[in-house]
């Protein structure tokens, strides 16, 4: 039987997080949720807090600062591995990952995908209510991302993911530097070298209602650099294997 851990990170998200965790308990009762909260500003660690106190199923880690996603989810992936789960899934906390989506992201798991990308940019995915800026940023750097990496699939940005324990630990997250949101680039280009199964399931993202977006020019900024970086590395066995091919 699956294990199944559903970690949430917060930062500011007062607004958002009950309400995530109470669609997501309420459409998928059998997952942990973890709530990772950067000591937000505005509270949202207190709320995580009440909402573990009153459901055994909800725990919270508490960081110290603002460190980013990237960090933030390697804490976590770290929590969920030594608790035996044997599932972990990504989850933004405002609601644009819509929780009644899941049960089709665990399907795929069960078919046995290590790693499942929940994918705006496949047939039946897509956005709402998103800003034409994001979607040409979003679609723009997944471009540039498949090409420079090679990686075939359509959406290397997106933050809605399972991933299986045993995936995570072919996966050596000491080697997962990114501190931003390229930390999803990062961890799909290490998944697609360490040969694990990626499938892509079709999303819906819904654009937040409330707060406001992490996203800063300085997070695209290193994971366009972080991308080209090792876009270059990756380039010797790229030319080798083709060569190799005929
Ligand atoms: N703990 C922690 N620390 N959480 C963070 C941090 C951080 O430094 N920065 C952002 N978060 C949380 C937010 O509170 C939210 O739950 C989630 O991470 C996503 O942040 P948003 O700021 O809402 O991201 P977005 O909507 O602009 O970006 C979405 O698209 C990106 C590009 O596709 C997300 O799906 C990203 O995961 C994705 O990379
Ligand atoms: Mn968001």
């Amino acid at each position: 039987m699956a294990t199944t851990l559903v970690i949430i990170p917060t930062y500011n998200e007062r607004e958002n997080l009950a309400a995530v965790v109470a669609r997501l308990r309420a459409a998928t009762p059998d997952v942990d949720v973890l709530v990772v909260d950067d000591n937000s500003p505005d509270g949202t660690g207190g709320i995580a807090d009440g909402l573990a106190a009153s459901d055994p199923a909800v725990f919270v880690l508490h960081r110290s600062g603002k460190a980013g996603l990237g960090r933030a989810y390697v804490a976590a992936f770290r929590w969920g591995l030594e608790r035996g789960y044997t599932r972990l899934v990504e989850m933004d906390a405002d609601g644009s990952h819509q929780p009644e989506q899941l049960s089709a992201l665990l399907a795929a798991a069960d078919a046995g995908a290590d790693v499942v990308l929940g994918s705006r940019w496949v047939s039946g995915g897509g956005v709402e209510n998103w800003p034409a800026y994001r979607e040409v940023l979003s679609r723009g750097g997944s471009a540039y991302a498949r090409i420079v990496l090679g990686l075939p699939q359509r959406d290397v940005t997106g933050g809605y993911r399972v991933l299986t324990a045993d995936a995570l630990r072919s996966i050596r997250m000491e080697d997962v530097h990114s501190q931003g949101y390229g930390f999803q680039v990062d961890l799909l280009f290490h998944a697609q070298r360490a040969g694990l199964r990626i499938v892509e399931v079709p999303i819906t993202f819904v654009e937040r209602r409330y707060g406001e977006s992490k996203m800063t020019g300085g997070i695209v900024l290193e994971a366009m650099l972080r991308v080209t970086l090792w876009g270059i590395g990756a380039l010797p066995g790229r030319v080798s294997r083709r060569l190799s091919r005929g």
